[in-house]
């Protein structure tokens, strides 16, 4: 390691987050990565790791742990998980712009979100409209660097069964073959190769508002 950077992750237990906490040890770039979790993970990970328990609705109590170089949120919920709309609305829009406000303040360099293909305030969908508000609520708080990745359909080990993603990602390895020319943005992508994406970036000294489709994150991946 050739610096004094720290990370902060939310989702630090989910399918991106928890390869992100892989790629971000593996590649050495930060001398402290805390989690913040609502529950115990299994800390298997490097001391290089500190996990924080917290309430989530009272993100604002903890400001100190959000005075760090680059802010990671990989946070996200579904629909059959949060059961309503505003459950769902909370986890996928409130706690991040929380987060965002707290980065911010606590003077964090980069805050990296990971949204969703189609993410679109005026999508006629719940999931891509409430990604698109986030974005564009984001954008309004002049970050220095906020880095927005937009995968599509997430390929990857999880630990709870989602039958509708897995049906789609067992199709995927057929049809990424086929989805080529204008259909390859839409081809599903491995989380590993989000969670890479998200660590080259935060490696770059990029500043403003970028935005990388799922696209543009496998080809970001397969130059390194
Ligand atoms: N699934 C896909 O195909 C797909 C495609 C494109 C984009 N995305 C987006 O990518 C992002 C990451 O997806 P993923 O599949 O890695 O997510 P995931 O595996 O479901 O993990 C979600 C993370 O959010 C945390 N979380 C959920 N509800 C919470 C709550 N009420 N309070 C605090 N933490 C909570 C989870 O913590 P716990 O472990 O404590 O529940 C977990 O760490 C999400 O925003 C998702 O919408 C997903």
């Amino acid at each position: 390691m050739n610096n004094k950077k720290t990370a902060l992750v939310l989702g630090a237990s989910g399918l991106i987050g928890s390869e992100l906490i892989t790629t971000l040890i593996q590649r050495d770039h930060y001398e402290k990565i805390h989690l913040i979790v609502r529950k115990p993970i299994e800390n298997h990970y490097s001391s290089v790791c500190e996990q924080h328990v917290v309430d989530f609705d009272m993100l604002k109590a903890y400001p100190e742990l959000f005075q760090v170089t680059d802010v990671f949120c990989c946070l996200g919920t579904t629909i059959k998980k949060a059961k309503t709309k505003e459950a769902f609305r909370k986890v996928d829009y409130e706690y991040p712009v929380e987060a965002a406000k707290l980065a911010s303040q606590g003077g964090a360099e980069k805050f990296l979100i990971v949204s969703a293909m189609g993410a679109d305030s005026n999508s006629r969908f719940f999931y891509n409209q409430v990604k698109g508000d986030v974005e564009e609520t984001l954008k309004t708080l002049n970050l220095s660097s906020l880095n927005i990745f937009r995968p599509s359909l997430l390929l990857g080990e999880r630990k709870e069964f989602r039958l509708g993603e897995k049906m789609a990602a067992k199709a995927s390895g057929f049809l990424n073959t086929i989805m080529v020319g204008p259909l390859r943005p839409y081809r599903a992508i491995h989380a590993k190769k989000v969670a890479l994406a998200m660590a080259i970036e935060a490696e770059s000294d990029k500043k403003g508002v970028n935005i990388y489709p799922s696209l543009e994150i496998e080809q970001m991946v397969s130059q390194k």
